[in-house]
């Protein structure tokens, strides 16, 4: 029907939305004509949080209005100059207290307040998230008006949050919508769109809040569906209830499912050996514990979206280290906002804390709770539920991530934990005869997040071990630790380090069956766009100390599982490579290992090119590289010795036996040779090995 068609092209010229006028983005440095009154405000437009403040998210670039200056109790204005009002809408982001003529903006038109909205909250807790906020203000066009900032309020949520006030063509104001359902399913399954704003969404049964989380709802296209766990609520009513625009159906596209399990297709891009969770984000390896068979893997887990927020504790276990089941969320946040942040886990042989029952010891745990502190948690079911320690937290400070160790020689309970002052970043080292109760007895300066600490032995060196400390850079120090203070070795006391590239937070396991000290670290920054997860973990190295020509390094390769869990794969030996020449044929997969020793002269190189992406070794300059991961590495009487961890979304390149270790996030393109490896004339491979993952199972 052309004439229809006619209309609507018509319409939508007519409707073309005009150009936002931005009134005011606070990104200036100052109010510029904008006044104040009072000391509520400050001289200029806050950066983020205040001093004392919850975090304030969801406003736009760096700077807001914000009137937390000194607290809750300062009161005063904030003026605009007039301007006239060109669009039918005016949209702004708004937060802080709700109460109206108190903690408010006004559209002040000829001196009368026309418009007025304040911040959601009234009540303890809540939110600092700022939210979009419209007025229509079709029938004020081309009239002069003021905006006014108010806080004339005191006490609790006695303040007020404005940020990128915009006239427009269209209005981004959110009201309050909810959904009633009968729990058909175990199940709940919301769709996120990664595009969308993030709202937060609240899921009560009667006056229960069973779930509190931020979320990127989708209101139309989704990206994925992610899982609400409501087995302890089959049968029963739940009400589902956010924020959305006018007109928006997000919340009609809620449905109840059985089904975790993601479709093929996007099973065939998961990586095959390396740990990523079935959707949602993940970062820091949390509770690294070996028990009763099994590896555990907690980890820093969103469980509702691809990009970080909602801190819980993921779940999985595995026999190999190679082949993981996923179990559910171990711990979730205990209140909106009060996030379970990283931690460590160890196996309490001798119930000194009193939570085994039976005689079999309890797993225990320590985690920051953010709204709290260190907190205990335990577990008398192999990990699979946990209980609170009824008096956390046990130790409130400025810091987080408490790792557990049991410090034998001292017999007690060590906590190395990070902490922070305005002018320091430390690990404080507390103690503890029976996990509950903890005394500081130290602290070094230097390390950022993630303390981990533990003991090694210097391999072939009967009677010679050091105590290695790491924080979250991977950067790890010798030294010396009586069960209460780190001391750096004597000619030990610059940092080292063994990882290069993508890689953060690593953690080791405790209660290894073989005293094996095997290393997780996270991946950070490997992405899988497209896919419902997104970033992994390295892979699990052994971490050993070899005394080299320069000291004692620690190295880490591969765990031995690894190896048994190859599917297929070939070994060459005495290669004589020439330029241009490709030795290699026969890899067909996306995942796996390639050993390679070799002969490089002393200017030459070595390239290994897996799937498009070279790793080069340079001589002359003595470096290896992986695209833009580089690190330094002397020959070894002339000799290399490379791994090169291939899988479908990364590489990982194991050098000298594990001295370095680069890893680089790969987003893989089709249509080239698996693998191919170049050389400048002269270098010999004495042994060339394959690895393939995957395949034949
Ligand atoms: C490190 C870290 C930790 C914190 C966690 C939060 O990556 O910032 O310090 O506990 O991530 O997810």
């Amino acid at each position: 029907m052309p004439s229809t068609l006619y209309c609507w092209v018509l319409i939508s010229l007519v409707a073309a939305d005009r150009p936002d006028v931005i009134i005011n983005d606070f990104e200036a440095e100052t109010y510029g004509a904008w006044k104040t009154q009072g000391t509520a405000f400050g001289n200029s437009p806050a950066r983020g949080t205040l001093p004392g403040q919850m975090e304030v998210t969801g406003f736009q670039g760096k700077g807001l209005v914000n009137s937390f200056l000194g607290g809750d109790d300062p009161k005063g204005t904030l003026t605009s100059p007039p301007f006239t009002i060109e669009r039918n809408h005016l949209n702004f982001l708004i937060g802080g207290g709700g109460y109206p003529g108190e903690t408010c903006i006004n559209l002040l038109v000829n001196d009368y307040v026309a418009r007025t909205a304040t911040g959601p909250n009234r009540n303890a807790g809540g939110s600092e998230r700022l939210e979009w906020a419209s007025w229509d203000v079709s029938n004020l066009v081309g009239k002069t008006a003021v905006l006014q900032v108010v806080d004339n309020r005191a006490g609790g949520w006695g303040h007020i949050n404005v940020d990128q006030i915009v006239q427009s063509d269209r209005p981004r104001g959110v009201a309050p919508k909810s959904r009633e359902l009968t729990v058909s399913r175990r199940y709940l399954m919301l769709p996120v769109d990664n595009n969308a704003e993030v709202r937060r969404l609240t899921i009560r049964q009667g006056e229960t809040i069973l779930r509190d989380l931020d979320i990127k709802l989708a209101d139309g296209h989704a990206s994925f569906t992610v899982p609400v766990d409501l087995a302890n609520a089959q049968g029963k009513k739940v009400e589902v209830s956010t924020r959305l625009p006018a007109g928006s159906k997000a919340l009609e596209a809620l449905a109840f499912s059985d089904k975790l399990e993601n479709d093929l297709a996007i099973e065939a891009r998961r990586p095959v050996y390396h740990f990523t969770s079935r959707r949602g984000w993940l970062n820091d390896p949390n509770g690294l514990v070996y028990f009763d068979g099994e590896y555990h893997l907690f980890y820093q887990h969103n469980p509702y979206g691809w990009d970080w927020g909602n801190m819980h504790w993921g779940h999985a276990v595995s026999a190999d280290l190679v082949h993981w089941q996923e179990l559910g969320d171990a711990l979730i946040p205990r209140e909106y906002g009060d996030m379970a942040f990283s931690g460590s886990a160890v196996v309490d042989d001798k119930n000194s804390s009193g939570f085994g029952k039976g005689g079999k010891p309890p797993l225990v745990l320590a985690y920051t709770s953010t709204g709290r502190g260190e907190c205990i948690a335990y577990s008398n079911d192999r990990g699979r539920t946990w209980s609170e320690y009824e008096r956390n937290p046990v130790i409130k400070h400025s810091g987080r991530d408490p790792r557990l160790l049991w410090h034998a020689p001292s017999k007690q309970w060590v906590m190395a934990v990070y902490d922070e002052g305005p002018k320091r970043q430390s690990i404080d080292f507390h103690t503890s005869p029976d996990l509950k109760t903890w005394t500081f007895r130290s602290r070094i300066d230097g390390f950022f997040e993630c303390p981990d600490l533990f003991e090694l032995p210097v391999e072939g060196q009967a009677g010679r071990s050091y105590w290695v400390l790491t924080a979250a850079d991977g950067e790890y120090m010798l030294g010396s630790f009586d069960g209460a203070r780190f001391t750096p070795a004597p000619g030990y006391e610059k940092k080292r380090r063994l990882w290069y590239g993508n890689y953060y937070a690593a953690q080791t396991y405790s209660n290894t069956p073989d005293g094996r000290r095997i290393q997780v670290g996270w991946a950070s920054g490997v992405t899988f766009p497209g896919l419902p997860f997104n970033q992994q973990m390295n892979v699990p190295v052994e971490l050993t100390l070899r005394e080299t020509k320069d000291g004692v390094r620690m190295f880490g390769e591969p765990v031995a599982e690894l190896k048994r869990a190859r599917t297929g794969g070939f070994e060459r030996s005495d290669l004589t490579l020439k330029p241009g020449l490709n030795v290699i044929d026969g890899v067909t997969g996306d995942a796996f290992s390639v050993e390679a020793e070799a002969e490089v002269p002393v200017n030459g190189s070595i390239t290994l090119n897996a799937r498009g992406v070279p790793v080069v070794y340079d001589a002359a300059k003595k470096t290896i590289t992986c695209l833009d991961v580089s690190a330094p590495l002397s020959l070894e009487d002339g000799k290399l010795r490379l791994q090169m961890l291939v899988d479908r979304g990364s590489v990982e390149v194991i050098a000298n036996g594990g001295l370095v270790i680069l890893s680089k996030g790969v987003a893989f393109k089709g249509g080239v040779r698996p693998l191919e490896i170049i050389a400048t004339e002269g270098v010999k491979v004495g042994r060339l090995s394959v690895d393939e993952f995957g395949k034949g199972k």
